[in-house]
């Protein structure tokens, strides 16, 4: 028995949506806004759906993240407008500036976490805003023709925040 699946499944149980709407709050009320394994577990087990079902609405949308997600978030454009106003630098320059380094077997990987959790780093195909490409998210907020020294700027201000408590 787990008091906080089980108020979240109780809300939301019976409702039009309820599994996407379960998914999403757990999300939202879980240290470093994720879903664990053991979340998916136990949502699939209370709602009798089973865990292929649940794991599969889990990895269709993008807002749900199945790792823990830092602090802020920086979602690159690498879309084909994004890409040829500049994005793959803008990419290597957000990596090098936070430090993270892809490993071996990274390649298909389009989220970085770094390891002090502050940051997460992720590409999208495309925000839809390409005339305003290169396109860059700073958690909700999205900047368009971005530039490495803009950047570079944005990044020296969210390292210079405080950590949230
Ligand atoms: S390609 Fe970047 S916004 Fe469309």
């Amino acid at each position: 028995m787990n008091e906080f699946y089980d108020s979240v499944i109780a809300a939301y149980k019976g409702k039009p949506g309820a599994l996407l709407s379960i998914l999403e709050e757990v999300q939202r009320r879980t240290e470093h806004t994720y879903l664990n394994a053991k979340a998916l577990m136990y949502i699939a087990e209370h709602m009798s759906i089973p865990l292929s079902q649940v794991y599969s609405v889990a990895t269709f949308y993008s807002f749900f993240n199945l790792k823990p997600q830092g602090e802020h978030t920086i979602t690159v454009c690498r879309g084909t407008a994004c890409h040829t106003r500049g994005s793959k630098p803008l990419l290597e320059d957000v990596m090098r500036m936070l430090h993270i380094e892809q490993q071996e077997g990274d390649e298909d990987e389009n989220s970085f976490t770094t390891d002090d959790m502050r940051f997460t780093v992720r590409t999208v195909a495309c925000f839809g805003q390409c005339a305003l490409a290169p396109v860059i998210a700073v958690d909700d907020v999205i900047y368009s023709r971005m530039t490495s020294d803009k950047l570079a700027d944005l990044i020296k201000s969210l390292t210079a925040r405080k950590v949230k408590s």
